[in-house]
């Protein structure tokens, strides 16, 4: 660190359990890159100033967690496509004094799925399971990659319907009654689990079973603790590809770490630092 040092941070409440400055610290120094990335503990009734301190300091960039995601728009002067779709931000760039809002969840989520498991999504039949922030995140980046369909079905059926009619009609995201979900998941290419069930202390519960599910089709997870869900194992036992959440965390830091230096992310290293920080 030196005068020239570039400033990054992770704002969100709670903030201490962030593996987000590990990873993005080992980003910069395995890049070269002269920069310092800090956890900030932001609480709701700070976001206006902590934003205002971003501008001030001339920070170059900032991640943006939980409960600010949504908040934040109205504090940034630019708002890219993807994160309109999403309706959050989780990544800023300050462009010499503009702050930019991106969302890099769900293109992150789109990266790590066809670099682990499935490069080619295009035409395929994709089953999202919940309609909550979670789901509308990863929607929009994956409609990018052209799926025959995309088939929303959640507990809740009105939530569904809501969040398939907020896309434009081109995109193919359509609602599915909670009763179809069986037939559907039959004839799915992609299964993604969006909702909290299996996550991390109910390590047990499973969104859907897995037995519906056809032998080679993907069984995706956007939780990550555990890093692989019952939902996956028993999936992977009936000869499906298991894809975990990690990759999620890991790729959005990566298109972040992209926004902000230019640079293409040492992908390997961050995901070393962060596995390593599980053991
Ligand atoms: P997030 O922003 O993480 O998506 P959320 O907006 O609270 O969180 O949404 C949670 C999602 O998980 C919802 O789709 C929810 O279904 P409902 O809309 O019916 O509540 C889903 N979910 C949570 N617990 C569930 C359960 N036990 N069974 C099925 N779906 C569940």
């Amino acid at each position: 660190m030196d005068s020239h040092t570039k400033l990054f941070g992770v704002i969100g409440d709670p903030i201490r359990h962030s593996k987000s400055p590990i990873m993005l610290n080992r980003a910069f120094r395995e890049s070269g890159v002269n920069g310092v990335y800090a956890a900030f503990h932001v609480e709701p009734g700070r976001l206006e100033q902590a934003i205002a301190g971003v501008r001030g300091l001339g920070y170059r960039g900032l991640n943006v967690t939980i409960p600010h995601k949504v908040e934040v728009m109205k504090y940034l002067d630019e708002i890219s496509e993807g994160a309109k779709a999403a309706g959050a931000v989780n990544t800023i760039v300050n462009e010499d004094g503009r702050l930019i809002g991106y969302n890099t969840d769900g293109i992150g989520y789109v990266r790590s799925l066809k670099e682990e498991v499935e490069p080619d999504l295009a035409g395929k039949t994709i089953v999202v399971l919940g309609a909550g922030g979670a789901a509308r995140g990863i929607l929009w980046a994956l409609a990018q990659e052209r799926p025959a369909a995309i088939i929303i079905a959640n507990r809740t059926e009105a939530r569904a319907a809501e969040l398939a009619a907020s896309f434009p009609a081109g995109l193919r995201i359509s609602a599915l009654p909670w009763s179809e979900l069986r037939g559907a998941v039959a004839e799915a290419d992609v299964v993604i689990n969006t909702t909290s069930v299996g996550m991390s202390p109910n390590v047990d519960d499973l969104p859907l079973d897995p037995a519906w599910l056809k032998p080679g089709a993907v069984a995706s997870d956007l939780i990550y603790n555990p890093l692989k869900t019952a939902f996956l194992a028993r999936a992977e036992e009936r000869g499906c590809r298991a894809h975990g959440g990690l990759g999620m965390f890991i790729y959005q830091g990566a298109y972040a770490f992209e926004y902000w230096t230019g640079r293409p992310a040492p992908v390997a290293a961050m995901r070393e630092v962060v596995l390593a920080s599980f053991k």
